[in-house]
């Protein structure tokens, strides 16, 4: 599975903490139980000019320990991705890099497994004034099983899981993964939220 690998390599609740400390939005709060961060530091203090906040608190590494003298010897993390292309704001986008074949993570344990792949698009409402969330069943079942979201955290009924921006924050529902092993839930609203309200629900 590929996920213990995404997992190395997106500290999310410490790039969640900065930009949700800028007060954007009254309902965004870190999870409770996570070490305070220090402000992100401006842009003339990072080495490489980076000002967006959510790369800044990657470059500020808060993983290793950098006085560790093998921490050298770390592959470090942009060229480990320098054939990833970058999603809108600038990190691995891991669908286009399953899609394209750069990456071909296995099924399971030996070579014969093959993914259940669903293609089953969800539109999901209760959005208040945000555009509606579509859940791509096709996306995830390239990579994960059933099981790993039925019955829970979503019992597979369309519209039976009261699902609200705090629980996916504090992890919960999809927040299980998005922010921990997936794309950051912070910046990248649209993502989710990518079905205008009052346009007719699928896709294709
Ligand atoms: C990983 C996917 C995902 C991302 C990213 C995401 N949302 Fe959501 N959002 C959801 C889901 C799922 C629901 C619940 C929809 C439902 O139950 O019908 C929701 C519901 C909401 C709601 C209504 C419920 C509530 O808690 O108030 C608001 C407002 C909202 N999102 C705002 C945002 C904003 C602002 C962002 C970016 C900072 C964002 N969302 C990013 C998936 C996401
Ligand atoms: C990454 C999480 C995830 C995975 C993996 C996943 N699902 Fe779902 N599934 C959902 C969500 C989210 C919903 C919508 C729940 C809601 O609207 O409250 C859903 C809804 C459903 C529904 C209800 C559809 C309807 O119209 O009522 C079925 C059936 C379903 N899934 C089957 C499957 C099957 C079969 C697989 C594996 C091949 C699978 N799901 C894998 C998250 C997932
Ligand atoms: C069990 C883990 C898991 C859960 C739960 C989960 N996701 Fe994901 N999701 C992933 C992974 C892994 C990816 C691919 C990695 C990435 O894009 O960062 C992904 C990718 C996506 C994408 C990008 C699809 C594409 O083709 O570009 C969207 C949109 C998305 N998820 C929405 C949701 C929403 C909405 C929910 C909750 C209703 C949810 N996810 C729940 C693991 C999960």
């Amino acid at each position: 599975m590929a996920l213990c690998g995404l997992l190395l390599i997106l500290p999310a609740s410490s790039i969640l903490e900065p930009a949700a400390a800028a007060g954007t939005s009254a309902f965004v709060k870190p999870a409770p139980n996570v070490a305070p961060v220090e402000d992100p530091p401006r842009a003339s203090e990072s080495p490489t000019g980076e000002t967006h906040p959510a790369r800044l608190a990657l470059e500020r590494n808060p993983i290793y320990d950098e006085s560790n003298p093998d921490y050298l010897r770390l592959q470090r993390i942009d060229e480990a991705m320098r054939f990833v292309k970058r999603d809108a704001i600038g990190f691995p986008d891991w669908m286009v890099a399953l899609r394209s074949g750069a990456i071909s993570p296995r099924a399971g344990l030996s070579t014969t497994e093959r993914m259940d792949v669903f293609d089953l698009d969800i539109v999901m409402k209760n959005t208040k004034e945000m555009p509606y969330v579509l859940f791509p069943h096709q996306s995830h079942t390239l990579w994960l099983d059933c099981s790993n979201c039925h019955p829970r955290p979503f019992l597979p009924k369309a519209g039976s899981n009261p699902v609200s921006m705090s629980q996916i924050f504090r992890g919960e529902y999809c927040g299980m993964c998005h922010d921990r092993v997936a794309f950051i839930t912070f910046f990248s609203c649209d993502r989710c939220h990518s079905v205008a309200q009052g346009v007719s629900a699928q896709k294709k």
